[in-house]
């Protein structure tokens, strides 16, 4: 925690996994990338230099950033790309985040190989809520393809079809030995018999929820996306993209080999996934080691069971003591349900169909339009006054009543219409969001993801949220804080945050090709009346448009 002042190179490097090397992009050469500690309230400098030859922009994962949505990175929504030889100085504020957060790019598709993790100690003379653990280690997991990730979305952009699926997951960046020429790239954690590690966990994976777990050991989570929660004890946990975890292990088995492993959680009928399963190996230090066999293998959750991986995410709670206060909002000035579907546009291919249902082009909504990403940003947009980049039509009708979950579903919404609109928030009033899945061309779990703000998730639900009953569910004393949170296969599930942070800050869903096919939307929150409650202004250095 010695400097303010980092430097990211962006730049490409070689790289071999599975016995086959390619270029990827990567921040100061290093896959995955440089881990950033700070101090809970600290405000650091990361000057971003573009030496690649692809336009980039970095955001930081569950980083507030008060009144600074000018640093907050995605792409054509708070910046125009940082574009080959440009440099970007970001100011990242941290404020009330405390654990693992972690940054990555935010154009296109290249966070593939481009991300790292955050951890955020506490501030300085102020402990954990749970005993100092004796060493911390970064697992992120990811996702690798042998093929270009840029030709990746390329071709399915081109062909309109579901995009290919990896050739491997990954822990570290690593495959692990399961996979064929893959022993040598295996991440080994050394643990001495009787510590304490504590897990920085992040899923960096693209496309897929995951579940993880370490052969014969417990799992005991103490934090969820940069907030504290109470301490859960697990033989697994469920990792959706986006989310990050900080987790407990004890070393306090038989001084051995034991596998860690991560595989698909993966629901929907005919949608394909990377059904491979990625391990390190957690190996005790002793002196000995002829002893030591193979490692054992953890037992996973079979990759469509929905009822594991949420009985997971269901028993997360905030740590909500008086250390650690919450303010779950009770009061609602704006109550918006929204539907996130996987849906289809017409195909716009001059002389052939396209590799969606009936020959159209797979798309995605939220509110049953499919975001179109303006080509300069809005932040912009909205702080210049240019006119013409955006709508406030979100959302633009009251919600459709029907059986979101059905067999068959209204056929207008199987084709959303496309556009940029986005909410307008007072500064300070108070939301509550539904999100609704729905089985138009595929029920699936959505990771949904908010910039700018951590949300209380009050309740989730299968089926059609139910408006008069399930409210009387709600968790509104130990919710989590969450800034990423996976709505279940045709469920709902309901959040709640005051907008207290005035800017330009980007909703969507987690999964990557989701969000390439437009399920997204934005939020604009209007200045509060007195100067700390206002936008900062622009930094000088702004990669122009
Ligand atoms: Cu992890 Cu919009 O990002
Ligand atoms: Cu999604």
């Amino acid at each position: 925690i010695a400097s303010t002042d980092y430097h990211f190179v962006v730049k490409e490097a070689s790289c071999t996994r599975l016995c086959s090397t390619k270029k990827i992009l990567t921040v100061n050469g290093q896959f995955p990338g440089p881990t950033l500690r700070v101090r809970k309230g600290d405000t650091i400098f990361v000057n971003v230099q573009n030496l690649g030859n692809e336009n980039i922009t970095i955001h930081w994962h569950g980083v507030k950033q008060p009144r600074n949505p000018w640093s907050d990175g995605p792409e054509y929504i708070t910046q125009c790309p940082i574009k080959p030889g440009a440099s970007f100085k970001h100011k990242v504020i941290f404020s009330t985040e405390e654990g693992t957060l972690w940054w990555h790019a935010h154009s296109d598709w290249s966070r593939a190989t481009v991300y790292g993790a955050i951890i955020i100690y506490p501030m300085l003379g102020a402990d954990y809520p749970f005993p100092k653990p004796d060493a911390e280690v970064p697992i992120l997991l990811g996702e690798w393809w042998k093929q270009d990730v840029k030709q990746v979305l390329q071709d399915f952009l081109s062909n309109g079809g579901a995009p290919n699926v990896s050739d491997a997951l990954t822990i570290n960046g690593q495959p692990g030995d399961l996979y064929p020429c893959s022993k040598s790239d295996t991440f080994r954690l050394t643990v001495d018999e009787g510590k304490t590690y504590l897990l920085r966990m992040v899923n960096a994976a693209m496309n897929i929820i995951l579940f993880f777990s370490i052969a014969k050991h417990d799992l005991t989570v103490v934090g969820a996306d940069g907030s504290y929660t109470k301490p859960l004890t697990r033989h697994y946990i469920t990792i959706s993209p986006g989310q990050t975890l900080d987790v407990l292990l004890q070393a306090n088995k038989k001084p051995d080999l034991y596998h860690m492993a991560a595989r698909a959680y993966a629901t929907g009928v005919n949608v394909s996934f990377d059904n491979t399963t990625t391990t390190a190996i957690v190996q005790y230090s002793v002196r000995n080691y002829t002893s030591f066999t193979s490692p054992h293998l953890p037992y996973l959750p079979y990759y469509n069971d929905t009822t594991a991986a949420f009985q997971f995410f269901g028993s997360v709670h905030s740590l909500a003591n008086k250390d650690h206060p919450i303010n779950v909002p009770l009061e609602i000035n704006h109550r918006m349900v929204s539907t996130v579907s996987v849906n289809a546009r017409p195909c716009e291919r001059r002389n052939g169909t396209c590799a969606g249902p009936n020959g159209t082009r797979l798309a995605a909504s939220m509110n049953n339009i499919s975001f179109v990403t303006p080509s300069i940003d809005i932040l912009e947009a909205y702080y210049q006054h240019i006119q013409g980049v955006f709508g406030y039509n979100f959302p633009d009708f009251p919600p459709y009543v029907f059986n979101f979950t059905a067999e068959y579903m209204p056929l207008i919404l199987e084709i959303p219409r496309a556009g940029t609109e986005l909410k307008l928030l007072e500064y300070n009033s108070t939301v509550e969001m539904v999100f609704q899945d729905t089985n138009l061309v595929a029920g699936l779990d959505h990771p949904m993801h908010l910039h700018g703000y951590s949300f209380f998730v009050v309740g989730f639900g299968f089926g059609n949220f139910d408006e008069e009953k399930d409210p009387l569910n709600y968790n509104l004393i130990d919710p989590p804080l969450l800034n990423t949170v996976a709505v279940p296969i045709n469920g709902w599930t309901t959040i709640r945050f005051r907008a207290s942070n005035p800017g330009v800050w980007f909703m969507h869903c987690h999964i990557e090709r989701h969000l390439t096919w437009g399920m997204e939307t934005v939020f604009i929150v209007r200045n509060g009346e007195f100067p700390e409650q206002k936008l900062l202004p622009p930094p000088p250095d702004m990669p122009p448009c």
